[in-house]
């Protein structure tokens, strides 16, 4: 399968865990791209009428894996941009995970991930799943764990 992992990261965390899914995804075969998103205009918050310099095209990706780092008890206003100002994910399949700082769903990552599956399923995706990791002295394992839950999500075996 083609597999397009988009994410927003800006202090790296997301960006390896992206890492890790490509290397994996593409030992079991898969063609993977990771894209990052960036604001037009070098900003790093998004205002109102913030425009994503990137977009990335989803139209050729069997599979869409979207990441991005919680801020502020929410979903990065970045990534928040990107998923409302595609035009449509109809009948996309879709997996969502953030990258948070703080332990606790309550601290961000429930929020975040409900916004994503909102937007994307606004759209008419289909989210198959979703992943958390909080960076602490695990984010290891957590990111293993991760890697493994979605590697089964897109095995075809399953399918
Ligand atoms: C401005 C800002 C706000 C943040 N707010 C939260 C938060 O509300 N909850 C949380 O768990 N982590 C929070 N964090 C921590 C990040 O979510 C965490 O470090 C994440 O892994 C960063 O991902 P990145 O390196 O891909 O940007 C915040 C970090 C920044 C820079």
């Amino acid at each position: 399968m083609k597999i397009g992992i988009i994410i927003h990261s800006r202090t790296g965390h997301t960006y390896s865990v992206a890492q890790k899914l490509k290397e994996k995804l593409s030992a079991d075969g898969h063609t993977v791209d990771i894209q990052q998103l960036r604001l037009a205009g070098g900003q790093d918050v998004p205002g109102k009428d913030s425009k994503i310099e990137n977009p990335p095209d989803l139209s050729g990706y069997d599979r869409v894996i979207f990441g991005a780092p919680v801020h502020a008890f929410s979903l990065s206003k970045v990534m928040e941009t990107y998923l409302t100002q595609v035009s449509s994910l109809s009948g996309k399949a879709v997996i969502c995970f953030v990258t948070k700082g703080l332990p606790f769903g309550w601290t961000g990552g429930n929020r975040a991930i409900g916004q994503m599956k909102e937007i994307c399923e606004s759209k008419w995706a289909i989210v198959s799943g979703t992943g958390t990791v909080v960076w602490n002295k695990n984010h290891e394992k957590q990111i293993d764990d991760v890697v493994k839950k979605f590697r089964g999500l897109l095995d075809l075996k399953n399918e």
